[in-house]
This record gives C-alpha cells, sequence and structure tokens, in this order.
C-alpha cells in the first residue's frame, strides 16, 4: 500500500523562483532563507518519496475568477510550467501519475469531496518554487506529482475546518492506493502577508509562531477559526495557510518535527518552512 513518509511546507513567493535563477542563494539577503532549505533535503535523501502531493494554490494561471474552483486535483501525465509575468524562467514540465491521481479523485468523491477533475493543468509559482527548492538543479524531477489547488483567492473561501478535513479525505485517499508508493504531501505558500490594500505589507510574527506551534502539535486548534479571523490575523494572502492545514490533516500517524526555520521578510512574507516525519498508524502497530 502507499504510505505517506511525510510532509514539508514552504512558502511559494516568485521572488525565491527569481533568486534561484539567478544563483542568489548565498546573497546576505537570501542566505537565512535558502539555508533553511538544507535539512529539508537531508531529510528528503533518506525519506525517499516516489510522488509528491502538492497542495497549493493557484494565483490566477489556470484558473481564474470566472471559474474558480474550490478544490481542484490534476489527473495528467504532466503538469507544464508557464510564464506568469514575474520574470521566472519556466520550469520544465512536471511529471504526473494519473493512475495514482484518479485513484485519489475516486476515494474523494466516495468521501463526499465534490473536487473537479484536470486533466490539462498549467501549474504556476504556488507549485512550481517549492520544487525547486526541494530539488534544485537541472529540472529533472526525481518524483512524480499530483497537484492539488485550493481557493485562496476569491471569496467565499473554503474554512479551516473544511480543509482539515479535506486532508484527512486526502490521507485516506493517498492511503489506500494497493502500490507500494512511498508520498510526501507539501503544503504552500504564506505565512503572514498581505499584498494589497490598505494593510499591504502586513506581517503578524506572534500568529505565525503559534501556527508553526500548533501545525505540528494541536492542530485541530486551527480549525476554530473564521476565514475572516484568518485574513484579520494572518493578511488576505496569509490565507494560503489553508494550504498548510490541509496538508496536516493528510497524516493521522504519529508526526514528529524534523526541521522549521522562520525568516522575516522575503519579499513581503512571513518565510517559513517545517518538515514533519511521519510514522503511519499502522507500521507503528507493526513495530
Ligand atoms: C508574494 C507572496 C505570495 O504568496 C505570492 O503568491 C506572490 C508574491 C510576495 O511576498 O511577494
Ligand atoms: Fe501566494
Amino acid at each position: 500500500m502507499a504510505t505517506i513518509v511525510g510532509a514539508i511546507a514552504t512558502s511559494h513567493i516568485p521572488a525565491i523562483g527569481k533568486a534561484i535563477a539567478e544563483q542568489k542563494q548565498s546573497d546576505p539577503y537570501w542566505k537565512p532563507f535558502f539555508d533553511g532549505y538544507i535539512p529539508a533535503r537531508e531529510w528528503l535523501a533518506k525519506a525517499k518519496p516516489d510522488i509528491v502531493v502538492s497542495i497549493y494554490n493557484d494565483h490566477g494561471l489556470n484558473f481564474f475568477l470566472d471559474k474558480m474552483p474550490t478544490f481542484a486535483v490534476g489527473a495528467a501525465a504532466e503538469y507544464r510550467n508557464e510564464d506568469e509575468g514575474w520574470g521566472l524562467p519556466v520550469l520544465s514540465s512536471f511529471p504526473g501519475d494519473a493512475d495514482f491521481s484518479w485513484h485519489l479523485i475516486e476515494s474523494l468523491v466516495d468521501d463526499e469531496f465534490d473536487i473537479v477533475t484536470c486533466q490539462e493543468m498549467a501549474v504556476d509559482h504556488g507549485f512550481v518554487v517549492p520544487m525547486g527548492l526541494l530539488w534544485p538543479g537541472d529540472g529533472k524531477w526525481p518524483v512524480k506529482s499530483v497537484p492539488i489547488s485550493i481557493n485562496t483567492v476569491q471569496h467565499p473561501l473554503p474554512s479551516p475546518a473544511r480543509c482539515y478535513k479535506f486532508g484527512q479525505a486526502i490521507g485516506r485517499a493517498i492511503e489506500s492506493y494497493d502500490k507500494n508508493l512511498r508520498v510526501l504531501v507539501l503544503g504552500t505558500g504564506g505565512l503572514s502577508h498581505q499584498l494589497d490594500g490598505t494593510r499591504a505589507g502586513f506581517i503578524n510574527k506572534d500568529f505565525d509562531r503559534l501556527c508553526l506551534e500548533k501545525i505540528v502539535s494541536d492542530p485541530e486548534a486551527l480549525t476554530h477559526y473564521t476565514i475572516p479571523q484568518l485574513v484579520e490575523y494572518a493578511g488576505s494572502q496569509g490565507v494560503e495557510f489553508l494550504n498548510w492545514i490541509t496538508m496536516r490533516g493528510t497524516m493521522s500517524g504519529r508526526v514528529t518535527q524534523v526541521h522549521t526555520n522562520y525568516h522575516v521578510p522575503i519579499s513581503n512574507t512571513a518565510g517559513a518552512t517545517l518538515v514533519l516525519d511521519h510514522q503511519p498508524i499502522m507500521q507503528r502497530q507493526a513495530a
């Protein structure tokens, strides 16, 4: 059966992609941020995932305001990156696993999540920047992917409680797949930031610290916020933390924090990384 080996959560700011392209990882501005990914890659080398389920939000590349699914799941053989206008290089396509995707989709629909299925899907910085951080190099991606996009852009947004339940359903879907796949779950975006309006530049370190702690030890405590509260505390784009909550919901076994890094600011955003190891319940019983 497929197992969830762990999860990584990370910011996905376009400026990171630009810094990678321009090899600025050791510049004083960027170094404290990029150094935070060294332990993540060391853990990945041991965890050896075959496939990544990436929970992110599209920012207007694949979906636009005219048609905005709450939850969308990729079901393609590959996912292409496109120019979003940020000045980033367009990365090579990401291989998919349509068989695994369709299993996830069937399981999610059985579980009463009426998602949108995407047999064609362009992936934006929310998906590609984390991939470039975790597997730097020549763009030959060593893992397959399933992109799962959550609407964090156009209200009404799904609540933290709904996203946590969606994550739990994704976890059940992954663990009921009958091939021995090692699955890594990614949650991208955040932490606090607001790019527009009178609060542009808003960052809330206290709330970020609380989120970084609770997402590990007591994720259900985070499911009690309403969307207006999340906007108030994290900023209008800080609601991308919904992707982290969904990521955390996928893991029902024992979760151990391997590494975390918090660095403020990167671009307009509180940059954060979190690596979580997961020991599934069945494995624990067998031990
Ligand atoms: C920034 C952050 C984001 O999450 C995003 O999608 C785009 C830009 C920023 O901080 O610049
Ligand atoms: Fe974003």
